[in-house]
């Protein structure tokens, strides 16, 4: 049963060919999507990757730059992002680490090749950084260019006071024990006011990157996923996610094609079942409440200049600060 539908989509998509004047003899490409059909039928996957081949795929046609920042919702962007190619069965990415720096496990964004460093293979169109700046972004731009494409970006951004306050709660617990943004092991026995303050330095280098970002790029290059709103309802993460699937592969992939990156995504929403093994819960990301509460409390007793910087961030991010400082979103 399945396999005639499969085979009436081949032959639907096929169809298209001949509108556009090929004879009844079967397309070259046609008979490759029959043949792939055939092979991967078992597979929902298989018939995303069977309609591709009739055209160019996304990857040939734009270049792909996904970028975030510390405590930004790396993950979660990063997670939605490699649900959408693998279910697309994209052939490689490439990553911004540090020449000789090695990714975390799990940090890339394809589930096939994925260990290049970008800048010494600006060839391949789908990249991953992590801790996006203007300059790679150029690098990734320019070599689009170079190719005549055009380039698609996603990134992550949130709140300033957020990301300062994340941080603090994320390696006052231990975690990325080393990470060069945090003193060590001092961090985790510093209070919250002492903590955000030691943070700062690095925290404030990495939010100007964000917000040099969102600033000068256009909306027509880059779609920014703001943490607060994509986790802020599964309803909301329903339709960010489907906005910025849309915004990255329509028209090349379909509606329907879209549609099932999105069901593949749906594993990070956070507010869905708890129950879900999706990357937040398995890399140990979330923060605890009553910290990241206290460190809350504690934002304006920081340097002055501290809570001014953060307020107006926010402000040039495009968030209200009307009742700053706002209940923060963990
Ligand atoms: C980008 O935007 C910022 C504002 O955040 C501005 O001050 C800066 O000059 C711009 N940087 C570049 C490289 O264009």
């Amino acid at each position: 049963m399945i396999h005639i539908l499969f085979a009436a989509l081949a032959l639907g998509v096929c169809g298209d060919g001949s509108r556009s004047g090929a004879t009844a003899a079967l397309h070259d490409s046609c008979r490759d999507a029959s043949m792939s059909l055939v092979q991967s039928q078992a597979s929902r996957r298989g018939t995303v990757a069977a309609f591709l081949q009739l055209g160019p795929k996304p990857w040939e046609e734009r270049y792909y730059y996904v970028g975030a920042h510390h405590k930004s919702g790396t993950e979660l962007l990063r997670a939605v992002m490699r649900h959408a190619f693998d279910t697309l069965h994209a052939p490689s990415s490439c990553h911004y680490w540090k020449p000789g720096g090695k990714p975390t496990p799990a940090s890339f964004i394809t589930s096939t090749d994925h260990d290049a460093y970008c800048f010494d293979r600006l060839d391949i169109p789908i990249q991953w950084d992590h801790s996006a700046n203007l300059q790679r972004f150029a690098a990734a731009k320019g070599a689009a260019a170079l190719r005549e494409l055009p380039i698609r970006g996603a990134h992550a951004v949130r709140k300033p006071k957020d990301m300062l306050i994340s941080a603090y709660c994320y390696h006052h617990r231990g975690q990325e024990y080393g990470n060069g943004v945090a003193p060590w092991p001092e961090i985790m026995s510093m209070s919250p006011v002492q903590g955000l303050m030691a943070l700062w330095p690095a925290m404030s280098g990495i939010i100007q990157d964000m917000l040099d970002f969102y600033t000068n790029t256009s909306s027509d290059e880059v779609f920014h996923m703001r943490f607060e709103e994509v986790t802020s309802s599964s309803q909301a993460f329903d339709e960010v996610v489907q906005r910025l699937f849309r915004f990255l592969f329509a028209p090349a992939v379909p509606e329907s094609d879209l549609s099932r990156m999105w069901q593949a995504a749906k594993v990070e929403d956070l507010n869905s079942n708890p129950t879900y093994a999706n990357a937040i819960a398995s890399s140990d990301h979330a923060n605890k409440d009553d910290c990241m509460q206290a460190a809350q409390e504690s934002l304006l007793q920081l340097d002055p200049r501290v809570v001014q910087r953060l307020k107006d961030t926010q402000e040039q991010l495009g968030y209200s600060i009307e009742n700053w400082p706002d209940a923060l979103r963990s």
